[in-house]
């Protein structure tokens, strides 16, 4: 699909429910850009974590907000993420960080800083682009042209991620997935929700290939003008 339009996607929801993997193929078969704004959540809770920021003082961490540099690269086949100039894609998928993203994306001015890059990269991708996060749709881009709110049950979702963290128990998998979901969907600014006028697709007893499939249809419907 070629179109002289750039097309914003937006894809929400919880973890473990596909997002990354749909919003990666999506683009690619498109010829979209990508952006995973959770990566850009947890690098700068990497950023905190490894200049000594106290995770538990909101203050603190709303005072040195605007320091780290991140750079997110957009290419599906190479996403890529940066702080500083340091290439943080493996740290940022270890566990102390994962433990204390949610604590650190609730701070306001967190994520007024990462909510202002991500409207940077998205009026700049000249195609257009897949965004995935939690507050895609209702509050970064509202005006994005489809909007996705991927769901599956924790269990099938606690399945998925123990098998990309290998060996890892399902139960504590599932534990962390629950409470990690429960602290982004109350917290006071911009939580994971679905907005109004996004679509809901379960993905529980779905492939990622029927996903991609469901997904791209979407886009081109919305295309056409259907
Ligand atoms: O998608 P992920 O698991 O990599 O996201 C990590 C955390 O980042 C998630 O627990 C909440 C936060 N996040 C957010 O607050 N808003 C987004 N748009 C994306 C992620």
């Amino acid at each position: 699909m070629e179109s002289a339009t750039p097309v914003i996607v937006a894809i929400d929801g919880p973890s473990g429910t596909g997002k990354s993997s749909t919003s990666k193929a999506v683009a690619a078969q498109l010829g979209l850009s990508y952006l995973d704004t959770g990566a850009q959540y947890r690098a700068i809770t990497w950023w905190m974590v490894n200049n000594g920021i106290d995770i538990e003082d909101p203050s603190a961490i709303a005072a040195v907000a605007g320091k780290p540099e991140i750079v997110s690269g957009t290419d599906p086949k190479a996403p890529a993420i940066m702080v500083d100039g340091v290439d943080v894609a493996r740290q940022i998928r270890e566990q102390d960080v994962t433990s204390k993203v949610s604590a650190v994306s609730a701070v306001p001015e967190v994520r007024a800083r990462i909510t202002e890059l991500q409207r940077n990269i998205a009026a700049a991708a000249a195609k257009g682009i897949v965004v995935e996060g939690r507050d895609i749709g209702t509050t970064v881009l509202p005006g994005a042209d489809v909007k996705i709110f991927l769901t599956a049950s924790p269990e099938a979702r606690a399945a998925r991620r123990s098998g990309e963290l290998k060996n890892a128990d399902l139960d504590a998998t599932r534990e962390a997935l629950v409470k990690r979901d429960a602290a982004d969907s109350s917290r006071k600014v911009a939580p994971l929700a679905k907005a109004d006028d996004a679509i809901e697709v379960d993905t529980t007893e779905l492939t990622l290939q029927q996903v991609v499939e469901c997904v791209v249809t979407l886009i081109e419907e919305k295309r056409a003008g259907k």
